[in-house]
């Protein structure tokens, strides 16, 4: 398969009372097209970090990032032309409308921002299709439940038929029932239109179920690689501790 993010030795450090506080220590690895990657790590071992440097929000101290979207030059995070092939997907959805914005209108935000207009009935299908009805299309944000809030953000990351989506904890701030069910559409969706993905989550068993995939981070590292059925026979000090807590917890 080919390759569609190459990241190579990226480091980040942040400031913090005067001292230089290292949160990503040289990461490298790769996402081939199609491909579903699960990011799982101990809370503050920099996951969500690695995500912002991937989708060009943070610049890396070190090392590179790029993007081989099939037409020629990779393109670093930095590009403008970024957002047509990115998207992100956060744990909470509400962080991402702005209250007097219709839903339908956040739906089409990206698109207008690259010059496209989507038809009613597209926006109508598309909808339909992450099982929302098209009534809401012209509510507000404050009007939907954090479940449908997620589903209309992955219906939008959708649209503009990315090559990479980056999922943040998608279900992290949602109850047991309603995590189920956006996991299922995140299947669904990919099926339909398939994209590679970055999935982060605390949640292993969510994990598992959705990726192809796992890197385990731990303090700014990559510290070990499983495909998802050999999770549970981790050895690496930092997963087991992952794994006791879930299943403890
Ligand atoms: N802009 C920033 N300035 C200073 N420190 C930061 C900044 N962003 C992140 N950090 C620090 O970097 C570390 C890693 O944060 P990050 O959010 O990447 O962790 P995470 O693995 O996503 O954690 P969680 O599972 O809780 O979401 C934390 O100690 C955090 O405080
Ligand atoms: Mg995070």
């Amino acid at each position: 398969m080919r390759r569609i993010l190459t990241v190579e030795h990226a480091g980040k450090s942040f400031e913090s009372e005067g001292r230089r506080i290292p949160v990503l220590k040289d990461v490298s690895f790769s996402v081939s097209e199609g491909e579903m990657l699960g990011i799982v790590g101990l809370s503050g071992c920099g996951k969500s970090t690695l995500l912002s440097v991937v989708a060009g929000l943070i610049e890396p101290d070190t090392g590179t990032v790029s993007l081989s979207v099939g037409e020629g030059i990779p393109l670093s995070p930095t590009s403008p032309e970024l957002y047509r092939y990115v998207q992100l997907v956060v744990q909470e959805p509400s962080e991402m409308f702005s209250p007097r914005m219709t839903i339908g209108e956040f739906l089409c935000e990206p698109l207008r921002s690259l010059g496209l207009r989507q038809e009613d009935r597209h926006l109508e299908e598309l909808f339909a299709s992450v099982g929302l009805d098209a009534d809401l299309l012209s509510a507000r944000p404050h009007m939907l439940s954090g479940g449908q809030l997620q589903r209309v953000v992955l219906a939008r990351a959708f649209l503009s038929a990315p090559k990479l989506i980056l999922y943040d904890e998608p279900t992290s701030a949602l109850d047991v029932i309603t995590q189920a069910q956006i996991l299922e559409l995140i299947r669904e969706l990919r099926k339909k239109r398939p994209s590679a993905g970055i999935f982060v989550s605390h949640d292993l068993a969510a994990v598992q179920s959705v990726v192809d995939r796992i890197l385990v981070m731990s303090e700014g590292c990559i510290v070990e690689e499983l495909a998802p059925s050999e999770l549970t026979r981790a050895k690496h000090p930092a997963t087991r501790r992952l794994l006791d807590a879930q299943l403890t917890g």
